[in-house]
């Protein structure tokens, strides 16, 4: 495992870091057992992933404290974020700090590493921001969490606005976002902001269900291409990221997106979520590799650099997971 800093955090955080939501769930979303997840955290851990995100709405904060048991606590850094509905402008900061014990209860932890706003539109943000920021300070001050952070809802915010504010905030130490092949617009709006004010990134929709389900992909190229947003012989073909898999390049097309978010310039852990140990291992082994090649990356951001909200699936997406009314 490669080992990073995450941002101001300070925190030692592996590279590769296992996502506790998602469509998967640890697998639980897809009809597995605990003991099946408790497996797959157990292995990430073997594996040296040392960063588990989860989520007050994701039901896996038991399975991740049952799975830890007996690890000596500072040897994990634990993530996890108060319900979506604290982002809605009515919610107090008492239902906050309300489930903020919740979570230490449910993790069974005296702490957390970073606490998390999850999922803060931009309307959101000034509530966050003047409510729910100050009062979660003041459990920070008696030790009930490390790190202030907030994540974006990525279908509902494709252009990072709120990202943009709140790195300039100084309140929140990590920032999740979205940045994947086919969504690459933070490069030029996020990222230097991240790094100017130190900002830890943690990456998410690396490959969601737009890269793992081929049938998806082509039917976001299929509407793309109608828009003339990107080439008719992108659509037309059966194997249209083929390209990136050759010889001194990706290995496959998951391969190819797990590396190309590793290896941008700001971000720091790349989120995965499984409930399969083949793909735990294989998404660690891909997030390890080398950049692809340069080639590679300048043809994709020649296709797909101008694109925005493509792939971010929530339920009120069309049915290839394009962003609608972006
Ligand atoms: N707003 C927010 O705060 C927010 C929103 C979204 C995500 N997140 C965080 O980001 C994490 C990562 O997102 P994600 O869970 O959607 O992860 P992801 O890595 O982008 O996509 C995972 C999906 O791809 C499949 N997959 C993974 N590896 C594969 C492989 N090697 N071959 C074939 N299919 C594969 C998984 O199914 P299998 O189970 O079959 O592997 C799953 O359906 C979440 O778990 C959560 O912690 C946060």
């Amino acid at each position: 495992m490669d080992y990073t800093t995450l941002g101001r955090t300070g925190l030692r955080v592996s590279v590769a870091g296992l996502g506790c939501g998602g469509f998967s769930q640890l697998g639980l979303g897809t009809g597995k057992s605990e003991e099946d997840a408790i497996g797959i955290i157990r292995a990430a851990l073997d594996l040296g992933v040392n960063l588990f995100d989860t989520a007050a709405s994701y039901s896996t904060e038991p399975v991740l404290a049952k799975a830890l048991r007996g690890v000596p606590r500072d040897a994990v850094v634990i993530c996890t974020k108060a319900p979506f509905a604290i982002s809605n402008p009515n919610s107090t900061a008492e239902s906050a700090v309300a489930s903020l014990d919740r979570s230490l209860k449910e993790l069974g932890t005296d702490y957390i590493d970073v606490y998390q706003l999850h999922g803060i539109a931009p309307r959101a943000y000034d509530h966050a921001l003047a409510v729910l920021a100050p009062a979660l300070l003041r459990e920070k001050e008696k030790g009930k969490f490390r790190h202030l952070g907030i994540t974006e809802t990525a279908p509902g915010d494709p252009e990072h606005e709120m990202a943009q504010r709140a790195c300039k905030d100084g309140v929140w130490d990590t920032l999740m976002l979205a940045f994947h092949m086919m969504h690459q617009n933070a490069r030029a709006s996020v990222f230097p902001l991240t790094r100017q004010y130190r900002v830890g990134t943690l990456m998410m929709f690396a490959v969601r269900n737009i890269f793992s389900r081929p049938e998806r992909l082509a039917a976001t190229l299929r509407e793309l291409a109608a828009e003339g947003e990107v080439p008719q012989a992108l659509a037309d073909s059966p194997d249209p990221l083929g390209f990136l898999v050759h010889a001194g390049g990706a290995s496959s097309v998951i391969d190819a997106a797990y590396r190309f978010v590793r290896h941008e310039q700001g971000a720091d852990v790349v989120l995965f979520g499984t409930g399969d140990q083949a793909h735990l291992s294989s998404n660690i082994a891909s997030i390890l590799k080398p950049p692809l090649p340069e080639s590679d990356r300048a043809r994709l951001a020649a296709l797909f650099g101008h694109l925005v909200g493509v792939g971010l699936d929530a339920p009120h997406l069309s049915r290839s997971g394009r962003v609608v009314n972006r």
